[in-house]
């Protein structure tokens, strides 16, 4: 496995092997691997000749207030990890390879980007679809794949690569859950033993949701108020960013569910916020991808 560090050296590998017509498949990371993001350079081995996974704690994604000194990273780990997983190229370059000091440029999706998780992180998502420009720019891969717990991304990322005409394809892969259902994440370390026992109802209270709705409610703002109220119950050292059901492709809230529909939530812990969503009728569904 290659590492590069500098964007030019991973543009020029890149350069070469779309002129030679080698299939290449990008796995976006910030590092502090774990099986969900093995899931994905699995997805991406399967499917491509040259496999390149970026590993960048990207600054312009969180807020002031957010956790960026915090993010947990552990390099040699990553290396290994990625090594395992077959991976072809490990791009792991710093803020300042990644961002020139000029005045800033975005790439913005705002409608969706000021949903769900935009709300109480409103340049979150600017961040993201600047950097996964980025990303994509430099490696020129065929495909690129990115986990369903990060559900809004993928959506404003889907959003994004069909409004710019950006010549990819965007693979979202299943969430990978630790044995009791906590979504697998990379901020999982930053929970204390309570909060981890306690975290796995965000879990249990979206499952909750998804088999009354195969019961047969579809009356949004009573589900909403049950899974929040179980939650509150469960959950003493949790704070709740926000519960949602909404249109999984277009993000907009929904009333009552007669049609695709997710839930999605966030709880701030101590030290972490986690997000975790799930489908509410997995019949109706399909991937417009
Ligand atoms: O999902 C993530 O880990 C990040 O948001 C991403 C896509 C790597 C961009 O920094």
């Amino acid at each position: 496995m290659q590492i590069y560090h500098s964007p030019l050296d991973l543009q020029v590998t890149a350069w070469k092997w779309r002129s030679q017509g080698v299939n290449v498949g990008l796995v976006p990371t910030m590092g502090y691997l774990h099986q969900g993001h093995v899931s994905l350079m699995k997805h991406a081995r399967d499917r491509a000749n040259k496999v390149i996974v970026s590993l960048f704690v990207n600054p312009t994604q969180f807020g002031p207030n957010e956790d960026l000194s915090r993010y947990p990273r552990d390099f040699e780990h990553d290396v290994a990890v990625a090594e395992q997983a077959g991976v072809d190229v490990l791009f792991a370059p710093t803020p300042l390879d990644m961002y020139d000091d000029g005045s800033p440029v975005w790439v913005d999706v705002p409608d969706m980007a000021l949903r769900l998780c935009g709300k109480t992180r409103p340049t979150h998502f600017r961040g993201v679809t600047t950097v996964v420009t980025k990303l994509l720019m430099l490696a020129m891969p065929q495909f690129a794949v990115f986990g369903e717990k990060d559900w809004q991304q993928l959506q404003i990322l889907r959003r994004m690569v069909s409004a710019l005409n950006i010549p990819v394809e965007l693979i979202g892969c299943p969430i990978v859950r630790e044995a009791d259902g906590l979504a697998l994440s990379s901020r999982n370390v930053n929970l204390a033993a309570e909060e981890r026992r306690q975290a796995v109802n965000i879990y249990a209270g979206l499952t909750m949701a998804a088999t009354r709705v195969a019961d047969g409610v579809t009356d949004v703002s009573q589900l909403v108020a049950d899974v929040q109220a179980y939650y509150e119950r469960s959950m003493s050292l949790g704070r709740i960013d926000y519960l949602e059901v909404f249109h999984p492709f277009t993000l907009q809230p929904l009333a009552s569910i007669t049609g695709p529909a997710r839930i999605a939530a966030a709880v701030f812990f101590e030290k972490a916020r986690l997000i975790d969503n799930m489908a509410l009728n997995n019949d109706l569904l399909s991937d417009p991808a």
